[in-house]
Parts: C-alpha cells; sequence; structure tokens
C-alpha cells in the first residue's frame, strides 16, 4: 500500500511548474483515433489516468509512443473492440472513447464509466447526444452498446453545461454528416483545447469556449501537432498551497485567466499576489486572512474541483466562512478528515460551514478521491507534526510528481510504500 507522510510547517518558497491538464488530457486521447494518421500531443502529464488511456488504446490495436511529455498516438492499424469493464472502471474519461469510437465506426461496446466517488455521475446527457445525432443506445447492465447506421448532424440542448457530454458529443459529431449545434455548452478551457485539437486535425468547430458550439462535419481528419494547456486545477492546488505555506512561491507556467474566481477570492481574503503573463506568485503568508464564501460554479465560476482544497485554506480565515458545492453531491468526504486535524466544521445539506482560524495538528487521513487528496496534502502542510495520508492513488491519478515538486520547494514529503 502506498502512502503520503507529510511533516508540516516547512516554509515554500520558489518555483512549482504546472503540469499539462488532466482533463484535457484525457479527452485528447481518445479523441485522437478519429483520424488514421499519426497525432502528436506534448505536455502530456506523467499521470497514472494517463496510463489507464494508454492501456485502452492498446486494447484497440493503436500503437503509442511516449517520450518525456509527449505522446505519438497511431491509429493505423487500430480495431474497434468492446473496452472491458476492468480498463472503463479505472476513471471517468473512458467514457470519451464512447464518442470517438461511434464518431469512427460508428459503433461503440463498453462499460460504465469509474472515476472519484463524488455523485451519481450519470451519462444520460451523453446518450441523448448520440442519440440525436442518429445513435440507438442498448444498455445491460453496466455495458453500453451505441451504434448509428449513419450519423446526422443535429441541434442539441444539453439540460446541464456538462463537460463531459460537450466533448463526448464533439467527438461524436465531427465526421457527422451535416452540422451539429450544442446549445448550453460547457464552457471550460479544456473544451477549447479538445475543440482546437479536432480543429488541427481539419475538424470544423466553431463557438467552442460559449455557449454554443457549432461543428460541421467532416469526411477525414489528418495528422497533427499538438499541445496540452496548463493544468488550472493543479496551479490552483499549489496557490491554495502557497497561500497556506508559501513565502515568494511562483507557480509557474500556467494561464492566470483561467483561475481568476480562484484568485478573486484570495485576494478577498488578503492574500497578496504578483500576477505575470504565465505565473503568478505568492508573496507571504499572512497572518490574518479575512474569511470569505465560496460557491461552486460551472466555468468561469468557482472551480468544484478546487472547493476542496480551498477549505483547507478557509480553515486559517479569521471568523465564519461557507463553502457551498453545486455541481456534485458528495464532494465534502475531506471535511471527517479536516475535522480530524482540528478544524472546525459543520457541513449541512450542500453548505459546509467553517470556523477559523484553528490550529491543524498532523494524524492519520484519508485521500477519499483526487482533490480530497489535495486538500489533505494541503492540510498536512500546515499541520504541526506528521500527517500520513492512505488511499494516495487517488492523487496520484491526477497531480504529475507532486512529491518531487513540493520537495524541491522545501515541503517535508515521502511517498512510502508500506
Ligand atoms: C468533469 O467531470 C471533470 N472530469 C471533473 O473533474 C469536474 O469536477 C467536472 O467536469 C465539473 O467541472 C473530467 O474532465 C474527466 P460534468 P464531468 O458532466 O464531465 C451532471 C476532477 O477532480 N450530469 O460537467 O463528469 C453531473 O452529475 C474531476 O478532476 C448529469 O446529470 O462533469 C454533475 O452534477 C472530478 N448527466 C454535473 O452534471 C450527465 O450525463 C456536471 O458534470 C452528465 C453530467
Amino acid at each position: 500500500m502506498k502512502i503520503i507522510e507529510i511533516e508540516g510547517q516547512k516554509e515554500l518558497t520558489g518555483t512549482i511548474r504546472v503540469s499539462g491538464a488532466k482533463n484535457a488530457t484525457v479527452a485528447l486521447i481518445p479523441a485522437a483515433i478519429l483520424t488514421d494518421e499519426e497525432a502528436t500531443i506534448c505536455n502530456v502529464p506523467e499521470i497514472t489516468d494517463t496510463e489507464a488511456l494508454c492501456e485502452i488504446l492498446e486494447v484497440l490495436n493503436v500503437k503509442v509512443n511516449r517520450s518525456t511529455e509527449s505522446l505519438v498516438i497511431n491509429p493505423k492499424d487500430m480495431i474497434n473492440t468492446e473496452i472491458e469493464e476492468k480498463y472503463s472502471k479505472k476513471l471517468r474519461a473512458s467514457y470519451y472513447f464512447m464518442g470517438a469510437l461511434l464518431g469512427k465506426y460508428k459503433k461503440a461496446v463498453m462499460y460504465f464509466p469509474g472515476g472519484c466517488s463524488i455523485g451519481a455521475r450519470p451519462i444520460d446527457l451523453h446518450l441523448k447526444g448520440f442519440e440525436a445525432l442518429g445513435a440507438k443506445v442498448t444498455s445491460n447492465k453496466n455495458q453500453y452498446i451505441v451504434e448509428a447506421e449513419e450519423l446526422k448532424g443535429a441541434n442539441i440542448y444539453l439540460d446541464i453545461a456538462s463537460v463531459g457530454a460537450t466533448i463526448n458529443i464533439m467527438l461524436a459529431a465531427v465526421k457527422a454528416k451535416g452540422t451539429t449545434i450544442i446549445d448550453n455548452a460547457a464552457k471550460e478551457p479544456e473544451i477549447v483545447n479538445v475543440a482546437t485539437f479536432l480543429n488541427n486535425m481539419g475538424a470544423k468547430i466553431t463557438g467552442a469556449g460559449t455557449s454554443r458550439i457549432k461543428i460541421v462535419g467532416v469526411n477525414k481528419l489528418h495528422k497533427c501537432f499538438h499541445e496540452v494547456i496548463p493544468d488550472r486545477i493543479e496551479a490552483g492546488t499549489y496557490l491554495i498551497i502557497g497561500a497556506l505555506c508559501g513565502n515568494n512561491l511562483k507557480i509557474d507556467n500556467m494561464i492566470p485567466e483561467h483561475l481568476e474566481a480562484l484568485t478573486s477570492k484570495l485576494e478577498e481574503m488578503g492574500i497578496e499576489l504578483e500576477k505575470g503573463i504565465d505565473y503568478i506568485t505568492i508573496l507571504g503568508k499572512n497572518e490574518k486572512y479575512k474569511n470569505t464564501n465560496i460557491k461552486t460554479a460551472v466555468y468561469p465560476g468557482f472551480p468544484t474541483d478546487l472547493q476542496q482544497p480551498f477549505t483547507v485554506l478557509l480553515t486559517q480565515a479569521n471568523g465564519k466562512s461557507k463553502v457551498t458545492e453545486t455541481i456534485w453531491e458528495n464532494r465534502f468526504m475531506h471535511i471527517p478528515y479536516l475535522k480530524d486535524l482540528g478544524a472546525d466544521i459543520e457541513v449541512k445539506n450542500q453548505t459546509a460551514t467553517i470556523l477559523g482560524p484553528t490550529e491543524l495538528k498532523g494524524t492519520q487521513v484519508v485521500a477519499t478521491d483526487l482533490r480530497a487528496g489535495a486538500a489533505m496534502v494541503a492540510a498536512g502542510l500546515l499541520a504541526s507534526g506528521t500527517t500520513t495520508i492512505t488511499n494516495v492513488e487517488h492523487i496520484l491519478r491526477g497531480y504529475e510528481n507532486i512529491i518531487e515538486k513540493l520537495t524541491d520547494v522545501g515541503a517535508k514529503i515521502k511517498l512510502k510504500e508500506i
């Protein structure tokens, strides 16, 4: 079993370089099969979610070549075969193979995806989108067979601005006959990155990043070279860690515009930031942070994926702060462990009320999901004594070289096999 051990209260100073975005990469890899030619994707993070998707590529007989930070995907000899449950359940993003296989072969056979247990996470909007394009969906227990004689462009309104459904429908529609319009599309930067990739391969997608995306179907996609955008959630996690323990901590290779919802809250709390074109430096640790409230929302609102680490910061704010989670039903699993560390938090319905400041003292905690794990790392770095985190596989799914990156700036953090 792998654990992370942190000796807290070390001042963090220096530079942390942000990796490529997990949630863009996990869609770009399945998207690459839409051509028969080679796609080179650089700035790919080395995380276990990337490995899990590469395993699926191998099942589909797609050649994958990995060099430092780049991935060359060649689907020339690809076969369309069932993706077994043992592969799909490793991560949520396995479902992007549904849209990609449907778009390429008009048939996909796979199982319900896995991923963090942060809510029911249905895929009804994805399936409705495929059906609107002319596909028939048959499900048997966890298995889904999605097939079409022909895919035809359609007008699709998403009841919820879902990131996954927006991308999956784009993947299925790029080679459909005619024009597809997705209304109430999600606007996350990862969606823009995926649309740019598809356009680099010859797709005709406009409007990505707005709530209306137009896709004019094309017959063929070709080889391309593409770069993954910096991971805004990883950058945000390190900014929060910097606000807790940093002194001149520079978070480099990021896009500050992608994190305005977070940085405006940090500034409101009294945290001093220096913003550059592609970096933000946390200038120093302030003794008294102002309390504040956050409510998670779709982009450009406050990202749900930063809600859990941000809760840790609020334990250090003066007075009462509130965190309201509106995207996922079950994203407060980190709270009992923060309480074990000494935080004063009450959860009622979808709102956590945090009373601060409280001293945190190291103890044994669990990374119940990826961002809960990030919250535990942030709390452990702040707490006195030793914090031991179990279930760290969740953390390694999404944070490239987290141990090395934090060690390099002065943290005492170790990944151990016990
Ligand atoms: C993506 O999940 C991210 N995952 C999540 O990041 C992130 O929390 C989420 O978007 C919101 O930003 C990946 O990109 C792989 P949604 P996704 O579809 O696409 C409901 C992380 O920590 N919904 O936008 O699965 C759903 O239940 C992860 O990196 C339906 O009801 O999220 C949720 O309440 C966790 N039916 C809401 O929509 C559907 O068919 C938003 O989900 C689809 C979604």
